[in-house]
């Protein structure tokens, strides 16, 4: 375990070390900023549904590395650990069993994000081919330790490549606010670096204009029932040194009203093929309140948030989650203990919602079934749904 200050740069909620997954748990958020070890496919997948690691792409950062510790447990005679270890065919199919055997659990841990299945995809395919002959002139052979590096790279490529594409979607979304002339905007949850391997999404743009001296304004919504707006977003925009109102989630109207912000910026967990779009509880009505006041709604996501196989919002799942989140707030009970409880941790919002969509590739106005698919093309091909 490791506590400790960090510098102002957005945080790296998800890392790799020589001594395996560390992860800020930010279930401790605000009131503490501590990292921990996940040393197992279970922890991980624990870890996930805890919302100890949270946010579409982060989720699927650490389900990546999750399938490197699976090989690890089984390399050690752990989980999938059975058959032989000899070389050749039988340790083949015992490497590809571990990464079948982590990839089906961590694909359990939540429904909604289509990140976790995609980047789970990724590590699916890269183990075969490593195993089975593919374009690496190391693909094929070399044994279990040379296929095991094969899925480390895959998962730290998915990390970096993160990196980069959420500083993309920044770059093209300063471009739309400064051409807005925005000096404040709305979010909801948390689609910022705690959310991502680095620079977020709703907020990189954020982040990139503040880097050339432009500090906006973010109006935060608390986010009911787990509050990630106020311990998260509220959290790290004031670490790096910028201007941040919170609001109970019932004052969006008041702020749109008030013409306060000229933006929206949400993130995503899935976009249908149709430009529908599952995000936060709370994104839906946030969007018809822009719509009302003629405020331009924007969605940020990198490509692997669009799932192309389906077609609209409502084959989307929705997690529903446990009624003690909304029967308590920060732990104290706010409601009878035995009330009924409906708690769906994301709602749809209807593509004719949305403005447009900020990607790592550019702006995408609609109609949008043709841009998703030209973003999504590379990222959906194969992807791997839980069973
Ligand atoms: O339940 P959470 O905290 O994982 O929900 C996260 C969100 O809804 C985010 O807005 C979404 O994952 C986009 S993160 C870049």
């Amino acid at each position: 375990m490791v506590t400790g200050m960090e510098a102002a740069e957005p945080i790296r909620p998800v890392e790799w070390t020589e001594e395996g997954l560390v992860i800020v748990d930010q279930t401790l958020l605000p009131g503490e900023l501590r990292r921990r070890w996940l040393r197992s496919v279970e922890e991980v997948y624990a870890a996930i549904r805890r919302l100890e690691v949270r946010g579409a792409p982060a989720i699927g950062i650490a389900a990546a590395f999750g399938v490197v510790l699976g090989v690890d447990e089984a390399a050690r005679g752990g989980r999938a650990g059975t058959g032989g270890g000899a070389a050749g065919g039988p340790e083949r199919e015992r490497f590809l069993r571990a990464v079948e055997a982590a990839a089906d659990r961590l694909a359990k841990a939540r429904p909604t994000a289509v990140n976790l299945f995609w980047a789970l995809g990724r590590m699916r395919r890269r183990a075969h081919r490593a195993v089975l002959g593919g374009d690496d002139r190391r693909d094929g052979r070399g044994g279990w330790a040379a296929w095991r590096q094969a899925l480390l790279e895959e998962a730290l490529a998915i990390l970096e490549e993160d990196r980069a594409l959420c500083l993309a979607i920044g770059e093209h979304g300063a471009g739309l606010l400064e051409e807005l002339g925005a000096d404040a905007v709305l979010t909801h949850c948390n689609a910022g670096s705690l959310a991502t391997a680095q620079y977020g999404t709703a907020l990189a743009p954020v982040y990139v204009l503040a880097a050339r001296g432009r500090r906006l304004r973010v109006y935060v919504d608390e986010s009911r029932p787990l509050l990630q707006g106020a311990r998260l977003t509220a959290w790290e925009l004031e670490r790096a040194g910028l201007p941040v109102t919170l609001i109970a989630d019932s004052a969006a109207a008041t702020v749109l009203a008030r013409g306060w912000v000229q933006a929206v910026l949400v993130g995503a967990d899935r976009v249908a093929a149709n430009g529908d779009v599952a995000n936060k509880v709370g994104t839906y009505p946030l969007a018809v309140l822009a719509r009302r006041h003629g405020v331009p709604f924007f969605v940020a996501l990198p490509s692997s948030t669009v799932d192309l196989e389906t077609e609209t919002g409502e084959g989307i799942p929705i997690e529903e989650r446990g009624p003690e989140e909304v029967r308590t707030c920060a732990g104290q009970p706010v409601a009878p203990a035995g009330v009924e409880v409906f708690n769906p941790a994301f709602d749809v919002t209807p593509h004719e919602l949305v403005t447009a969509f900020i990607t790592e590739r550019g702006v995408i106005r609609p109609p949008f079934a043709e841009g998703l698919r030209g973003l999504a093309g590379g990222a959906a091909a194969g992807r791997l749904h839980p069973s």
